[in-house]
């Protein structure tokens, strides 16, 4: 990478002056996992959002090839591929944004804990850190004690990435409801998997009501969603397109909470004392030290409050079992 190395330092540099002055620059990022399905398409959309100065492309294959690539793209993120675990390191260093989608997809049959003892293993950085990689409800707590065993845990900073329930729940509320979804914002809270996907129905914007059929339609599709494409691909993987889509939106959120921009607001699974359960996915503020605040449900409906039940028990076993992996 030896002219992309000099492009990354003149960036730096470039970066340092400009925050020095105050100014809105770009930022850091790397992506582990980023010749895979997720990763690939992801890399493309970070290397095409203005935010992103530095982009590192990390994998334990071909991480050169997908660089090469994505590098003549003419926009101005500079672009760096790392290789294997020796280059893990470096493509660390200094980034202000993690995103991780690495790890093996579901196969028809199988549930997103099955995947446990396979993504179980994958390390994570420092920085603010996005997890992708399933089981989201058991790998954020994997990645939150292997933080602590550290010493460098900040549950500010460890956000799992359930952006994809909510950008499904926008679109198929929306066809519901005969709108535009990107009109649509739906509350999903709880976890990423079956029950504990749980939206929230009762507070969608535009306020709208469905009646009972809908809602179960609704809630049934929305915790599916995942299967659908899965089904859908017969073997061949599970959602990347949607994934890579919806993990941009949510990296974007990050970086302009870091950028010092107000009211950025997104649900994701999170250290959080919202429930009993020490994580949980609900809306959240970011800002420039991560998550800056956490908000309350809300109030429930009825069938809410019964899904409420079915999430926490669900929830509470995977969350048990990341954290007693560690510790084992
Ligand atoms: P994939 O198999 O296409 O890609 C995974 C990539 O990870 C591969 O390039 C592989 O080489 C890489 N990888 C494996 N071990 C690694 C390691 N130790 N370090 C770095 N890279 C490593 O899979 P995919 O379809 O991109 O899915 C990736 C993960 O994302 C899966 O666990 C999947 O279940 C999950 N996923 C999560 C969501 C979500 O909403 N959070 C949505 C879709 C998929
Ligand atoms: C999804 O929701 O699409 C992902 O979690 C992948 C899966 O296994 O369903």
């Amino acid at each position: 990478n030896p002219p992309n190395l000099q492009m990354e330092e003149s960036s730096g540099l470039r970066q340092a002056n400009c925050r020095a002055k105050g100014g809105s620059c770009g930022f850091k990022v790397a992506i582990l996992g980023a010749a895979g399905g997720i990763g690939q398409p992801l890399a493309m959309l970070m290397k095409m959002n203005p935010l992103v100065s530095v982009l590192h492309l990390y994998d334990v294959v071909n991480a050169p090839g997908v660089t090469a690539d994505i590098s003549h793209m003419d926009t101005s993120a500079v672009v760096r591929g790392f290789l294997g675990q020796k280059e893990l390191e470096n493509a660390l260093i200094g980034m202000d944004l993690v995103i991780i989608p690495a790890g093996v997809p579901r196969k028809p049959g199988m549930t997103r804990d099955d995947l446990f003892n396979i993504n179980a293993g994958i390390c994570c950085p420092n920085a603010i850190v996005n997890v992708i990689s399933n089981p989201v409800n058991s790998t954020v707590p994997i990645a939150a004690e292997v933080f602590k065993k550290a010493g460098t845990y900040d549950p500010k900073r460890l956000l799992g990435v359930t952006m994809l329930d909510v950008v499904r729940a926008n679109t198929f509320v929306a066809e519901v409801l005969g709108i535009d979804p990107r009109e649509v914002d739906v509350p999903v809270v709880g976890g990423h998997a079956g029950v504990t996907i749980l939206p929230l129905l009762s507070q969608v914007k535009p306020p709208c009501s469905f009646t009972p059929e809908e809602t179960d339609y609704l809630t049934n599709r929305i915790q599916n969603g995942g299967t659908e494409v899965v089904e859908a691909k017969a073997g061949a993987g599970s959602a990347t397109l949607s994934m890579a889509y919806a993990a941009v939106k949510f990296a974007d959120a990050c970086l302009r909470g870091l950028r010092g921009d107000a009211g950025v607001v997104e649900c994701t699974f999170v250290a959080s004392q919202v429930t009993e359960l020490p994580f949980f996915a609900s809306k959240v503020r970011l800002g420039r030290t991560g998550i800056e605040e956490i908000y309350p449900l809300g109030p429930l409906n009825e069938s809410e409050r019964v899904g409420l039940e079915k999430t926490k028990k669900e929830l509470a076993a995977s969350i048990e079992k990341g954290i007693s992996f560690v510790k084992t």
